[in-house]
């Protein structure tokens, strides 16, 4: 069973500056909760409760968000606003959260090696908070994966179909079909020429990792902009062992882009809001 969950948040969010500037993205609410609790709640859901937070500076408000907050809970202890804080009170009780420090951005598969010592020489999952994954009356997607890798033991990326125009943008697989929603991975592209990609499928921010990954990780060189990207590592995990690449149910908004961001506040407000 997958227990840890690491969620790389050391990013700037500079695409929302000036909101970014003092508080961190995965802070920002849908309606009236932030990015980083649908994800923690969604890890939790599969199990994973072993939260590992790779934090960096001015990110303090995600360690409060999931700590007492004894000033203001005392003063609305008793009144009806305490219902609010049943949601976060029981996630804290559900999991545990660890935090160690990316002390320089050198992209998501350095955030990982950060992760190392936190996470051990076990599989885990990985969340990028903003993306956010909706599966009403479904498992959540880390739990879809969670399964899949009890069946497969190996690395499952989450994948979903872009338009041609947006491929560019992600990480794209190519590889051999096993099932209508199942892929073993041969190849994998960051950010490829969009008439140059393998596929038009994308890998969102949801990832299941096996520990083999970090040492991976620390063979891969720093790309043309210096970070270390997951992307390289998943390619040489993919051609020396397996990666599976899984087309999840549900539903993925791209919270880190102010379009994706509004359109996953609308759909929250109308599905979970509206009529209270
Ligand atoms: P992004 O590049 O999308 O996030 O990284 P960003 O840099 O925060 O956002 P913009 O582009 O400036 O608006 C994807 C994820 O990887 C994490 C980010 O926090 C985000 O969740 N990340 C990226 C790290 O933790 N460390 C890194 O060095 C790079």
């Amino acid at each position: 069973m997958v227990t840890k969950c690491v969620f790389p948040v050391a990013g700037y969010g500079t695409r929302f500056l000036p909101a970014t500037k003092a508080m961190p993205k995965e802070m920002l609410p849908i309606v009236n909760k932030p990015l980083v609790q649908y994800g923690v709640e969604e890890a939790v859901e599969a199990g994973m409760r072993d939260i590992c937070f790779v934090t960096g500076r001015g990110k303090r408000a995600i360690e409060d968000h999931f700590d007492v907050s004894f000033e203001l809970e005392t003063q609305i202890a008793g009144s009806g606003k305490e219902a609010a804080l049943e949601g976060i009170r029981t996630l804290m009780e559900q999991a545990s959260f660890s935090y160690t420090r990316q002390n320089e951005m050198k992209g998501l598969g350095h955030a990982i090696l950060v992760s190392r010592r936190l996470v051990g020489d076990e599989p885990f999952g990985v969340v990028l908070a903003d993306d956010l994954c909706l599966n009403p009356g479904g498992d959540g997607v880390l739990a879809q994966m969670a399964r899949l890798h009890a069946q497969f033991r190996c690395s499952i990326v989450a994948v979903m179909e872009v338009p041609q125009e947006e491929i560019g943008a992600y990480g794209v697989i190519a590889g051999e079909a096993i099932s209508d929603d199942l892929i073993r991975v041969t190849d994998m592209v960051e950010k490829p020429d969009p008439a140059e990609a393998p596929s038009n499928l994308a890998v969102i921010g949801r990832y299941l990792l096996t520990p083999d990954i970090f040492g991976l990780i620390e063979a891969t060189e720093a790309g043309k902009n210096g970070e270390i990207q997951l992307t390289d590592a998943l390619r040489a995990q993919a051609q020396q062992g397996c990666v599976m690449a899984y087309k999840f149910k549900g539903r993925r908004f791209d919270c880190g882009s102010v379009p994706g961001f509004m359109e996953a506040t609308n759909h929250c407000y109308d599905t979970f809001f509206k009529n209270g």
